[in-house]
């Protein structure tokens, strides 16, 4: 534990660890012994992006009451995107501000989720709809707690990972099952290098929402289908889709997307997705309601090459449709 965080927890008031049901029973007594609460108030909830909604905030302010939790409350996030979003926005928001830590358990929270101050929670059926820009007082990334987490989960971190080979390394471009562990850091770097240009995402940060714009509107049709995708897994397919645009908006070499396509296939080999043409409908009105959208029309980022990513880019309707509909043929 480093001094900082030693004297985060020492000066706590009261000391809250919030956790799902899945991260809990391999992790959460070795981590308070090991953080050194074992008397903190423990706060688990069910797993999963389903309950990163306001009922789940509802239990965490209703929990820091109880316990008479004051401005000096430190609460620790312990566990994948979905803890760390939620445990952020509650943190953020109960008496105007709490301090929290984070502690990432699954390889896209530890990459991606846990860092650069966006909280959130979902809301009258879409993602992230109400939150906050709040720090997170430490981020601890910590790999042992890797080897519990399912395939299926580190693959949708993997997607993440490419994310940064994309936009800003392409040594990142390399990574696989055996490697990835030691890029760890690097993502970090790259995303708190362009979080501390511009924290609230008037330019710059919005090259991390590479593959974002229709992979949310994936993820978001496929969480109302028996078949959700995990974010990675959307956002892969929703990389595929931006990098089809860029080669044709903005010349883009085609070997790009050529390796990403067999990329594709491995980072959801163990999911069967369902996609298909009837999803396209669905899937396109997502996009037109997209928060990020500038006059109602959906903003992309695109590659002019890799590490050359460009914002703000408007798509007509048309080439939009083809690039789900590309994107749908090579997940078939
Ligand atoms: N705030 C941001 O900047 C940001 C960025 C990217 C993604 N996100 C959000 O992150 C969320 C996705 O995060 P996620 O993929 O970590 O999902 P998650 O938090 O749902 O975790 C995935 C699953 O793994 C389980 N799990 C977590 N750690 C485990 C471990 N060590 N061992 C065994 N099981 C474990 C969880 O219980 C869950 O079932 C989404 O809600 C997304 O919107 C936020």
């Amino acid at each position: 534990m480093n001094n900082r965080l030693k004297q985060t927890i020492e000066e706590a008031s009261k000391i809250f660890i919030l956790t799902d049901e899945n991260v809990a029973p391999f992790w959460l007594p070795e981590t308070e012994y090991w953080f050194d609460c074992e008397n903190a108030v423990e706060i688990t909830i069910r797993p999963g992006e389903k309950y990163k909604n306001l009922q789940s905030v509802q239990r965490i302010w209703k929990t820091l009451m109880k316990h008479h939790a004051d401005r000096n409350a430190l609460l620790i996030n312990l566990g994948g995107g979905v803890i760390t979003d939620l445990g952020g926005f509650a943190a953020s928001t109960y008496k105007r501000g709490i301090r929290f830590i984070n502690i990432p358990t699954t390889l896209l929270a530890m990459v991606d989720a846990a860092i650069g101050g966006k909280t959130g929670i979902d809301f009258g059926g879409g993602k992230n709809q109400i939150g906050t820009f709040a720090e997170a007082e430490d981020v601890l990334i910590h790999q042992d707690y890797l080897m519990t987490l399912p395939q299926r989960e580190l693959l949708s971190g993997m997607a993440e990972m490419l994310k940064y080979g994309f936009i800003a390394d392409a040594k990142l471009l390399e990574i696989n099952l055996v490697n990835y562990e030691q890029f760890i850091f690097r993502c970090g770097d790259i995303k708190r290098k362009i979080v501390a240009k511009d924290p609230t995402e008037k330019g710059l940060r919005k090259i991390l929402n590479f593959g974002h714009t229709m992979g949310h509107a994936i993820e978001s049709h496929c969480l109302t289908t028996e078949t959700p995708l995990l974010h990675g897994e959307a956002m892969a397919l929703g990389m595929g889709a931006a990098l089809w645009l860029s080669e044709r908006k903005l010349g883009l070499d085609a070997d790009v997307l050529q390796r990403f396509e067999s990329q594709i296939k491995m980072l959801l080999s163990e999911v069967e997705v369902s996609l298909s043409g009837a999803d396209v409908e669905p899937i396109l009105q997502y996009l037109v309601h997209d928060k990020k959208n500038k006059n109602n029309k959906p903003q992309f980022v695109l590659l002019e090459a890799v590490g050359k990513p460009i914002w703000d880019v408007e798509v007509e309707p048309d080439s939009v449709m083809q690039a789900l509909n590309f994107i749908i043929g090579v997940v078939k």
